[in-house]
C-alpha cells in the first residue's frame, strides 16, 4: 500500500510517499519519497511562530512538496494540461477556499498531472496549531476527492511515538508496558501504553513545554529561534569547559508526588537570574547547562517514577526536544546503569523532529479501523487533540 502523509501541524510544511508492504505492525515500510520546508528561518525574525504565518507557509509550501516527494519516488508524471470536470473543480475549490494560494496551486497541479499509485492520504489533523492543521487537512481532502484515495486523520503525537521505535524500515516488536515521554515545542507527556493503538495519559505539564521552555529561556539569553539546539549548543561548550552558572535554578515539582511536570517557574528563574543585565557569553553559557541539566534531571525522575508504577519493559522517547544531544545521553546512561533489562529507544536524529514519515506510519497504524472515504467534511483540524483521542 503506498501512503502519502501530510504534516503542517507547526512550523515544518512535510510530504511522503511510503510504500507498507505487509500489515500494521508487521510491515516493512519503504520511503519512496520525502520532502520537507522548515519554515524555522521566517519564524526566527518573530521569535517564535506565527500561527497566521505558518498557515500562509504552508499554503505556500504544500503543492510544491508532494511534487517533490512524487518526483523522488518516479511517480510524478506531467500530461498534457486538462480541465478537471466543472463539479469536481468547483469541489476543490470550496474545499480550499479559505487558502486561496493553496487552491490557485492544487487545481493546475492536479490538471497537469497524472494521477500518482496512492492508496491511503494520512495527514495530521492535531494536536497543533489549528490555523496551520486546517491547511493541511484540507490539501488532504482536496487530494482525497480528486485521486479517489481514503483519508486517514492522524495524531502527531502517535507519529512520535511510532517514530521512535521505526528502525531500518520496520516498527520494532517492543513489550508492552511501555511508557512513552514526548517532548516538543507544544507538549510534555508521559503515556502508559499497554498494547499497540492503546494509549494512556499519566502525566502532563501543567504549564510551558519543554521545548517552548527551551525557546523562551534562549529568548531572554539573546539568543535565535528555535532556541533548543542554541541552549544545547552553549550547554555543551559550558561543559566542556566545566564552566558553572552564576546562580542556582530550582528543579521543578520533583517533591509533587505526581506524574506531571510544570517549566513556568523555572523560566522565571532563569528571568530573575538573568534581571535586565549584561551577560557575559561564558555566564550565558553557565545558565544554559544549569537549565538543561534542571530540565534533564525532572525529565529523568519522573519518567522513573512512570516506569516504576506501571512495571514498564520499554521507555519511548519522542518529541522534537530529543534532538537535544545532553538529554539523549543523559536518559541513555541512567536507564542502561538502573534499568538494565527496560529497552529504551530515542528517534534518531533526523526523525525526532517533525516529519512526515511518522504521519505516514501512524497512518497505517489506523488504516485498519479508520478508514474514511465518501463525505469527508467531518474531518477537522483538532488544535488540542489528546492521545487519549487517538483511537
Ligand atoms: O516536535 P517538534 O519538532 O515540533 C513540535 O511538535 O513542537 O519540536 C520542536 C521543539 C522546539 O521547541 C525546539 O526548540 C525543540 O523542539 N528542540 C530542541 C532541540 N532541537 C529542537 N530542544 C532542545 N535541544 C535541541 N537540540
Ligand atoms: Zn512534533
Amino acid at each position: 500500500m503506498n501512503i502519502l502523509s501530510i504534516e503542517t501541524s507547526c512550523d515544518e510544511t512535510a510530504v511522503s510517499l511510503v510504500r507498507a508492504t505487509g500489515g500494521f505492525p508487521h510491515a516493512t515500510y519503504t520511503v519512496l519519497g520525502n520532502a520537507l520546508f522548515s519554515q524555522a528561518s521566517i519564524h526566527a525574525q518573530y521569535g517564535g511562530v506565527f500561527p497566521a504565518v505558518a498557515k500562509r507557509e504552508h499554503a505556500r509550501t504544500l503543492v510544491p512538496m508532494l511534487a517533490e516527494a512524487l518526483q523522488q519516488a518516479n511517480v510524478l508524471t506531467e500530461r498534457i494540461p486538462e480541465p478537471l470536470p466543472n463539479d469536481q473543480s468547483d469541489t476543490l475549490r470550496s474545499i480550499l477556499a479559505r487558502e486561496p494560494a493553496l487552491s490557485e496551486a492544487t487545481v493546475p497541479f492536479l490538471e497537469s498531472h497524472i494521477q500518482p499509485p496512492i492508496d491511503l492520504i494520512a495527514v495530521t489533523h492535531g494536536p497543533g496549531l489549528e490555523p496551520a492543521l486546517w491547511v493541511g487537512v484540507n490539501f488532504a481532502r482536496a487530494l482525497s476527492l480528486s485521486w479517489g484515495a481514503p483519508i486517514v486523520p492522524v495524531n502527531h503525537m502517535e507519529g512520535h511515538v511510532l517514530s521512535s521505535i521505526f528502525k531500518e524500515g520496520h516498527l520494532d516488536e517492543i513489550a508492552f508496558p511501555a511508557i512513552a515521554l514526548l517532548i516538543s515545542g507544544g507538549h510534555t507527556e508521559l503515556i502508559l501504553i499497554k498494547d499497540w493503538l492503546s494509549y494512556e495519559l499519566i502525566g502532563k505539564t501543567r504549564d510551558d513545554a519543554v521545548g517552548e521552555a527551551f525557546d523562551k529561556v534562549a529568548r531572554m539569553l539573546g539568543l535565535p529561534y528555535p532556541g533548543g539546539p542554541e541552549i544545547s549548543k552553549l550547554a555543551d561548550a559550558a561543559r566542556a569547559e566545566g564552566l558553572t552558572p552564576p546562580f542556582p535554578l530550582p528543579r521543578p515539582m520533583l517533591d509533587a508526588q505526581n506524574l506531571d511536570f510544570s517549566f513556568s517557574g523555572l523560566k522565571t528563574a532563569v528571568r530573575y537570574g538573568v534581571d535586565g543585565t549584561e551577560h557575559t557569553p561564558r555566564e550565558k553559557s553557565g545558565i544554559a547547562r544549569e537549565f538543561e541539566d534542571s530540565v534533564t534531571e525532572v525529565l529523568i525522575e519522573k519518567t522513573r517514577r512512570a516506569i516504576d508504577q506501571n512495571e514498564a519493559k520499554t521507555l519511548i522517547l519522542g518529541g522534537g526536544v530529543t534532538a537535544n544531544r545532553h538529554i539523549r545521553a543523559s536518559f541513555r546512561e541512567y536507564f542502561m546503569n538502573e534499568y538494565p533489562m527496560l529497552t529504551v529507544y530515542i528517534p534518531d536524529a533526523h526523525l525526532s523532529t517533525d516529519n512526515s514519515v511518522m504521519i505516514a506510519l501512524a497512518g497505517h497504524a489506523k488504516a485498519a479501523t479508520a478508514l474514511r472515504g465518501g463525505d469527508l467534511s467531518d474531518i477537522k483540524a483538532e488544535g488540542n487533540l489528546s492521545l487519549n483521542d487517538c483511537l
